[in-house]
């Protein structure tokens, strides 16, 4: 495992480029190599101590302890990626020796005794009320992942569907590109507005462009939304994307919508946001909101909402479980469902009420530091994800954690990001930057976040 290179790694492209339908392009016929930058090349080798038992237990101990040391550096510098780590769940601690599996069915009890659905499915119910749908119309299951929702919602609608087209703007988390090169369907790409939310008048275009080919309008019509997209946090109005589609003449009966709201999914209520928060007072089919990001939880994990009529798309008997299976994987985390409970028992909606103040307070304290020290950054308005220049340092970023693309990388703000930790990523990022640019010009960042936001020499005022 030492020796793997990254540079002959490669990984599937399933990016449409011409905007237009067609499972061909985001199949695997073209594709690009893996940016080496992340991966580690370091392992903690099984070792052979041939019986030597007090070398082995050593050898266990102390490559325990170098990997809890450089977990607590990494956490004290996460600054990147949407995990909340400001929890704590010692209480759990005792049932950490105990296997628990929820295989099956969350509403349907089986013969595995070892399992925690009675915890999955009062999380379910809170989802469910969260998400403005009654209790005996929902179904649901805690995933994996966040990725894990998308590909459930994903799936019905090709179910419901079978030769629908499925729209996804071009910022869509890459778990949808994902969906659609498994499930081999046809796909369009909508384009963005800079705000990383979007393109209402080109998704308007292509919809109505799709419906000179009867071949894929009549045979109905499956559709994808964003509610959050992954590096500027932008959302989608959903109330605008159901309007489009009755104006473009799509009636209820032949589309179907996926809420992808990994992160904001759970911020949007607690932001008075109404028009873009994930309800089933709308016509949309299924939701998935990430358990570890928000929340926080040290094991992955995310919500699946969908109506209990479309469980029918998915559902099987399988007796060797005596449940159905309805679910993407097979054994599920039991654990995750009892740390989402617990910390939703605690202080439940008041707790992420005040987290999501503090997230919202110190992002755009972060934003204005950054502004008035020279540096073009941009955050959206119902978002904690901070936009800006990307760092000429490439150890900076890996220091920071910071999720990059292109000339730009972001920060999010999540609970356990102090204004303390924001100070000191700002005081070495600002003295760092003088050096970058002592005798070169900072880049031009108005096509990445507008030129309201960017402060190169042509647009800062
Ligand atoms: C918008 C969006 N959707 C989906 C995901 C996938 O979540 P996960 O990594 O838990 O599978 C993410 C992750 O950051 C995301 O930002």
């Amino acid at each position: 495992m030492n020796d793997f290179d990254p540079a002959n790694a490669t990984q599937s492209s399933a990016v449409v480029e011409n905007s237009t339908t067609g499972s061909e392009e985001g199949g695997n016929s073209k594709r690009q190599k893996i940016l080496p930058k992340t991966l580690e090349s370091k392992s903690f080798a099984i070792k052979d101590f041939e019986g030597n038992k007090e070398d082995q237990e050593d050898y266990i101990a102390n490559t325990m302890a170098t990997y809890k040391k450089n977990l607590t550096d990494r956490s004290e510098h996460q600054l990147g990626y949407p995990f909340n780590l400001e929890y704590d769940y010692k209480d759990l601690n005792q049932l950490m020796p105990f296997s628990i599996n929820n295989i099956g069915d969350p509403f349907i009890g089986g013969d595995c005794g070892n399992h925690s659905r009675p915890f999955e499915v009062g999380v379910l119910d809170w989802f469910a009320e969260f998400m403005k749908i009654e209790k005996n119309e929902y179904w649901g299951y805690i995933t994996s992942c966040g990725t894990e929702g998308n590909f459930h919602g994903i799936l019905t609608g090709r179910k419901m569907f079978p030769n629908g087209i499925l729209y996804a703007s071009k910022e869509s988390h890459y778990s949808i590109a994902k969906a659609i090169d498994m499930f081999s369907m046809k796909w369009v790409q909508v384009e963005t507005q800079v705000s990383g939310e979007i393109d209402y008048h080109d998704f308007k275009t292509k919809l109505l462009a799709n419906k000179e080919f009867p071949a894929i309008v009549v045979a109905n019509i499956g559709m994808v939304f964003v509610v959050g997209t992954t590096m500027k946090g932008a959302v989608d109005d959903i109330d605008f994307i159901i309007q489009i589609l009755k104006e473009g003449g799509i009636s209820q009966d032949r589309f179907y919508i996926h809420c992808d709201g990994a992160l904001s999914g759970i911020l949007l209520p607690f932001m008075e946001c109404e028009k873009k928060v994930i309800s089933f007072k709308k016509p949309i089919g299924s939701a998935s909101i990430s358990g570890h990001n928000f929340i926080g939880c040290p094991i992955t994990c995310g919500v699946l909402i969908t109506r209990k009529d479309y469980i029918n798309f998915h559902s099987r008997n399988i007796e060797y479980i005596a449940s159905q299976d309805a679910t993407i994987m097979g054994s599920r985390n039991g654990h995750a469902p009892i740390f989402l409970w617990h910390a939703l028992n605690r202080e439940g909606c008041k707790l992420i009420q005040k987290q999501v103040e503090e997230c919202l307070k110190n992002a755009r304290y972060l934003k204005g530091c950054l502004c008035k020290a020279g540096i073009s950054a941009m955050l959206n308005e119902s978002s904690i994800i901070v936009v800006f220049e990307r760092p000429k340092d490439e150890e900076l970023i890996r220091k920071w954690q910071l999720a990059s693309q292109g000339n730009v990388s972001h920060v999010v703000v999540m609970p356990h990001v102090s204004v303390a930790m924001l100070n000191t990523f700002l005081d070495e990022l600002i003295s760092k930057r003088l050096t970058w640019y002592k005798d070169e010009i900072p880049p031009c960042l108005e096509v990445d976040i507008g030129k309201e936001n960017c402060t190169c020499a042509l647009h800062k005022c």
